[in-house]
């Protein structure tokens, strides 16, 4: 079991960001820093933590844990759709193939739920039936399996652009063109495999996977999965094995993701405006824990607690690399 106080040592030196020489410009996402060499993008997942599309802090071991898992799902999931991953020469590392992204994020939801204003629950709540252009039944509860999972696409602005996400409807992307019917097609196939892969493999693991969004790119004119997959950033969890008792008594599904730290903020009245919160130690080290916790569910492996700090060898790791 993690210590309270590993955490607390590491958090004096917490991957905020990294510089590392000789490879360019440093491009930054919310999460991860990145460079691109020679066909190939370099990202290195921080400890930033995000919500509301804020930096609200940093969490210890969050970069590793992101990116394993990542790295996890992008194996076992390569039979459905080639993905961008060459090579992870530290944890906190991915090699990716640099590919032309597409501006379409792909949500995929198997439950109404949620609290943001982008969730269906909010809009069905308010008596909406037609959300994202999708026709939803009479009588759905709030936490209920939808018959199937949907697609909700959202648009999906460039790193560092302080635009915000928006919803977009399978008609307008293909009637504005926004991405060639065929391949749209292509991407909301691949997508509800995917979910339909990692919803069952959650579930043996004791997991409800929510909902979560995917990210593609052309790579060679192929489609092909970037970013991240199935991590607690890019999807919500909820523990299995007490949801329908819970669901049946109108009880809030016990949750196993970042889904406490929007509560906490938004208790404080705070939703994405403004200075934020501090985020109090107790926080930093209860998300610690829940990264670690989802990881090690998920892989079924234990998390090889970092030694912090990680600059030097993240650099090492990099600079080593034939690329
Ligand atoms: N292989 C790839 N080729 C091109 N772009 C990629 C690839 N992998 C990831 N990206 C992009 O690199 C950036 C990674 O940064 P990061 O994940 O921190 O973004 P973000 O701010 O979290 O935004 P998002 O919500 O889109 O993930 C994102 O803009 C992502 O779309
Ligand atoms: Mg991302």
């Amino acid at each position: 079991m993690l210590q309270k106080k590993t955490i607390l040592h590491a958090l004096t030196s917490v991957l905020e960001t990294i510089d590392v020489p000789g490879l360019g410009k440093k491009y930054q996402g919310k999460v991860r820093d990145f460079y691109k060499v020679d066909g190939k993008r370099i990202l290195i997942t921080t400890d930033r933590q995000s919500a509301f599309d804020v930096i609200l802090g940093h969490i210890p071991f969050k970069g590793a844990v992101l990116n394993l898992l990542a790295a996890f799902w992008f194996e076992k999931t390569k039979q459905i759709i080639p993905n961008h991953l060459t090579e992870v020469p530290h944890p906190n590392v991915l090699i990716a193939n640099d590919c032309v992204p597409l501006p379409v994020e792909m949500v995929v939801r198997g439950y109404i739920s949620g609290v943001t204003k982008t969730s269906i629950w909010y809009s069905y709540e308010k008596g909406e039936r037609l959300i994202y252009g999708i026709n939803f039944p009479e009588g759905l509860k709030k936490n209920q399996k939808l018959p199937n999972p949907v697609i909700t696409p959202t648009t999906h602005p460039e790193a560092g652009s302080t635009v915000h996400d928006e919803r977009l409807t399978r008609e307008e992307i293909i009637k504005r063109k926004i991405i060639p019917e065929k391949l749209y097609k292509q991407m909301e196939k691949v997508a509800l495999n995917l979910f339909d892969y990692g919803s069952r493999f959650c579930k043996r693991r004791g997991l409800i996977l929510i909902d979560t969004k995917y990210e593609f790119g052309l790579y060679k004119g192929q489609l092909t999965l970037i970013d991240e997959i199935h991590t607690p950033d890019s999807s919500r969890f909820w523990i299995a094995k007490t949801y329908l008792q819970r669901f049946k008594k109108g009880l809030e599904p016990e949750n196993f993701d970042k889904e406490f730290l929007r509560l906490w903020y938004a208790k404080r009245g705070y939703r994405g405006e403004g200075k934020p919160p501090e985020m109090p130690i107790e926080l930093v080290v209860a998300l610690a824990k829940r990264y670690i916790g989802v990881y090690e569910k998920i892989t079924g492996k234990i998390f090889k607690v970092q030694k912090y700090p990680i600059e030097k060898e993240i650099s090492t790791s990099i600079l080593n690399l034939h690329i």
